[in-house]
């Protein structure tokens, strides 16, 4: 079975989670952490070359903002307690998004762990005050004309594959704003499992639907 090269994951249902068991939202990004931090070996072990996550959109800014920083608190967290980790298991980490709308104390810590794991030959993205259409707008601006594989290379993505497998978790059937010109040929997965509650099991399921997939690219079999 070959598994996609790059899967990409809009992690949703933290809140639904935490809320089903009378706990405050918080906590349920804390178990989403903990998700990603599982499946992040799971693709590692599976050959999966890159793991991207959607962990706080540009729409995000919109939530209390007692959710927002503590979604920052936990960013920040994630990047310290991960760096030994990282660089011990040659994990590339890198973001994407509109950063300067981080704070520069975490714009500091981002910068500094892209530059620590740049040797890793496993990356994880991490899409940070991210959007497709404002990544999109950032890129025209500076694009001069070109071919497809130019303005490719003006996008945050630059350097990255296009996504094989995109995986949503909660039941929520849409894109929400990501990797819009990466997903033209991308394969989806969609579960009703909430994000913290996705296992071993679920990931298996994933890579099995992706390797039935015929993946046509609109040309003909
Ligand atoms: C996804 O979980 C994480 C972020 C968007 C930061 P949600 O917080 O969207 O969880 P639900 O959709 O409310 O359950
Ligand atoms: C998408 O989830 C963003 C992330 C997972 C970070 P949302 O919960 O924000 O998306 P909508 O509002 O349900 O479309
Ligand atoms: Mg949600």
């Amino acid at each position: 079975m070959s598994a996609p090269r790059h899967v990409a994951v809009i992690m949703d249902g933290n809140g639904r989670w935490a809320k089903a068991k009378g706990l405050p939202r918080l906590m349920g990004h804390r178990a989403g952490a903990d998700a990603l931090d599982r499946v992040m070996h799971y693709c590692r072990d599976a050959g999966v070359e890159f793991l991207t996550v959607y962990a706080f959109s540009t729409e995000n800014w919109k939530r209390s903002t007692e959710e927002v920083s503590g979604l920052m608190k936990l960013l920040s967290s994630f990047i310290h307690k991960k760096e030994k980790e990282l660089v011990g298991n040659g994990i590339r980490f890198r973001v994407i998004g509109r950063r300067t709308d981080l704070s520069e104390k975490l714009q500091k810590e981002i910068a500094a762990l892209e530059k620590k794991t740049a040797g890793g030959s496993f990356t994880l993205v991490v899409a940070l005050s991210y959007g497709g259409r404002d990544e999109i707008l950032r890129a025209a601006a500076k694009f001069q004309g070109g071919t497809e594989e130019d303005f490719s290379a003006l996008l945050d993505t630059a350097g990255i594959p296009d996504p094989d497998l995109i995986v949503r978790t909660s039941g929520e059937l849409r894109l929400s704003n990501f990797l819009l010109w990466q997903a033209a040929y991308a394969e989806f997965y969609f579960t009703d499992v909430l994000w913290p509650d996705f296992g071993r099991e679920e990931f298996d399921k994933a890579l099995a639907s992706f390797a039935k997939r015929e993946r046509r690219m609109g040309g003909r079999k």
